[in-house]
């Protein structure tokens, strides 16, 4: 991991959210030197776009164990517990074990790895996140040389989610990436939304954020982190594996099999606003493509 982008911005940084919406005030005052200071690279793109509102944001989500139509997370999540978290982590590392989520935010803290991420969800949605790159948390757990995946597991607590009783989806949900991509600079462990808790529906207290790949990918809740030699299962993949492919790089050239990709529309601009092109990889190549050289993304989908 040597060479790493290092983040500067340390957490009393982050602006608030008043003047976060206000990007003319922003960019124009000392508060912008420091945020821009603090830009990952790949994120040229989403720093010209405007954020998404934060009811937007929170209103309108997929997470399956509180039910499958797009207001039920907002509606049920509310009684998921949060507080205390731990996120086990296991197989190929020199540290297993069970990390309170508490101890992992602490120590990003003192080693000034808490910072701000703008990133265009895959969902046509700019999102201001908090939180640490995974590339971070993979350190403290100390990769094996011979891990090549990384498989990640959402909480499963039939009592305070309600959707796990319908099998629409196999659970617990799961996802996985590969080990370059999960210590991309760009895939980040997020805790907060402007400068806030994420809300519940959003994934608190921690969930995985991609910003080149399809919203799905994005799990949320998350307990467990595996590392592996062999590709993990995915909940979507399993489930359509005809649709879903393991990779599901944002990509305008490889249509699902029941629409098109090549065009998106922005959240929150109403239905009859114009569509724009979707980008490759979500408007991160200069950033991610490398990781695909020689790849055939159609089969690799
Ligand atoms: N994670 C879990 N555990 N369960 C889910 O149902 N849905 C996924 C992903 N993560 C889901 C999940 C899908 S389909 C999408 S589009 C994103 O979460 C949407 O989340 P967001 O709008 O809050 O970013």
């Amino acid at each position: 991991m040597a060479g790493r982008w290092k983040n500067k911005l340390r957490e009393r940084d982050v602006t608030p959210e008043a003047i976060w919406l206000n990007r003319r005030a922003l960019l124009g005052g000392l508060a912008g030197a420091s945020v821009l200071a603090a830009v990952a690279p790949g994120r040229a793109q989403a720093e010209t776009l405007e954020p998404n509102r934060w009811e937007e944001i929170t209103a309108y989500n997929n997470f399956y164990e509180f039910g499958t139509a797009k207001d039920d997370p907002a509606k049920y999540a509310g009684q998921l517990t949060v507080k205390p978290w731990s996120i086990k982590i296991d197989g190929m590392v020199d540290n297993p074990g069970d990390y309170a989520l508490e101890d992992i935010l602490a120590k990003m803290v003192v080693e000034e790895r808490i910072y701000r991420f703008r990133c265009v969800e895959a969902w046509s949605m700019v999102i201001p996140w908090n939180g640490f790159e995974l590339a971070d948390l993979l350190a403290l757990a100390g990769v094996q040389s011979g891990a090549k995946y990384v498989a990640f597991e959402t909480l499963q607590r039939p009592e305070e989610m309600p959707g796990l009783r319908y099998p629409v989806l196999e659970w617990p949900y799961v996802e996985g990436l590969r080990l370059d991509e999960a210590v991309h600079p760009l895939t980040i462990m997020a805790t907060g939304i402007y400068g806030k808790d994420i809300p519940n529906q959003n994934g608190a207290p921690i969930r995985l954020v991609v910003p080149w790949k399809y919203g799905f990918k994005s799990i949320k809740s998350i307990v467990r982190i595996t590392l592996t030699d062999t590709q993990p299962p995915t909940s979507w993949n399993k489930s359509q594996p005809s649709e879903y492919g393991f990779y599901s790089n944002v990509n305008p050239q490889v249509d699902h099999p029941r629409w098109s990709q090549a065009y998106e529309r922005k959240v929150g601009q109403g239905l009859f606003a114009s569509k724009q092109e979707t980008l490759m990889f979500n408007g991160y190549s200069d950033d991610v493509a490398a990781l695909y050289a020689g790849m055939d993304l159609k089969a690799n989908f």
